[in-house]
């Protein structure tokens, strides 16, 4: 993404109009107006400002989202596991649309610790798992030994990672909010073709709604990526046969402070 639409997204984010951010660096609003459409960028010397004021890292404000992976290591990195190893319910839907009368070849997309991955191959399901966090796919790698089964984990990035290979189960949580607007289309259309017939994609994503407040523990990587608006997951699935589509609002306590957050969740099938 380029730096002027960083500064659109990031201002608007932090309900800013191109004159308060203008007033709040000394500058006019021409120059904020002239950043956000590209026709000029922001003098070396302004950045640290712009970004104190955007609330952002410079690294951030030049393109260079590496907060989801620094956070995510430092997360994983602490004893015991950051999700626990409770699988999600989104796998007891898994094994009552696609039971594992054979072993299903199943991807998890943003593994994590592994809970989810380590659930479906005890239960007889084939599964290959990736994550962006080296820490994560440690621990991945330690629970599904503990439990004694074999998994296919490799370090790889959503964003950008295109699979060769089919599946019967595309299955993923809490990760596709990392996917930038201009990269969704690709990336989804790129698992549904990898989906063999009559298999099914599980995903589920964090939605933007004007009526809740940004959540206080927010990361860049998902600043950066742009708000999911409600339904546009559907709207990617709009040929498939639709087993789930849901949105629920639910409260989190996730950085200590009580809040809120809105998802999405969707089990489509390929027909
Ligand atoms: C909220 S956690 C969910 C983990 C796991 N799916 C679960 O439910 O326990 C988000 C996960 O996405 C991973 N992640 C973040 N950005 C990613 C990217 N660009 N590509 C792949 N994984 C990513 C993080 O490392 C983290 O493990």
């Amino acid at each position: 993404m380029n730096i002027g639409k960083i500064i659109a997204d990031r201002r608007k984010r932090l309900g800013f109009s191109q004159q308060m951010l203008a007033e709040k660096l000394n500058i006019s609003f021409q120059a904020v107006s002239k950043w956000e459409n590209g026709t000029s960028c922001p003098d070396v010397a302004i950045l640290p400002d712009l970004a104190a004021i955007l609330k952002i890292s410079i690294d951030s404000l030049l393109g260079y989202p590496t907060q989801s992976l620094t956070e995510y290591d430092k997360r994983y990195s602490t004893e015991g596991y950051y999700w626990g190893q409770t699988p999600n319910t989104l796998c007891y839907e898994i094994m009552r649309l696609k039971p594992p009368t054979k072993p299903h070849k199943v991807l998890d997309i943003g593994c994590g610790e592994g809970k989810d991955a380590v659930f479906l191959a005890r239960n007889g399901y084939k599964v290959t798992a990736f994550d962006i966090s080296e820490k994560g796919l440690l621990k991945a790698r330690e629970l599904a030994n503990h439990c004694n089964v074999k998994i296919d984990f490799f370090k790889a990035d959503v964003r950008d990672f295109r699979l060769e290979t089919d599946y019967d189960i595309i299955f993923s949580s809490g990760v596709f909010h990392y996917i930038p607007q201009e990269q969704r289309m690709i990336v989804i259309e790129n698992l549904k073709k990898h989906t063999l017939a009559s298999g099914i994609n599980v995903i589920n994503v964090f939605v933007r709604k004007p009526f809740i407040p940004l959540p206080p523990d927010i990361e860049e990587s998902e600043i950066l990526a742009g708000d999911w608006r409600s339904g546009e997951l559907f709207m990617y699935y709009h040929d498939w046969q639709f087993h789930m589509n849901e949105e629920n609002t639910f409260n989190c306590n996730s950085s200590g402070i009580p809040h809120k957050h809105c998802m999405d969740v969707l089990i489509a099938e390929k027909i």
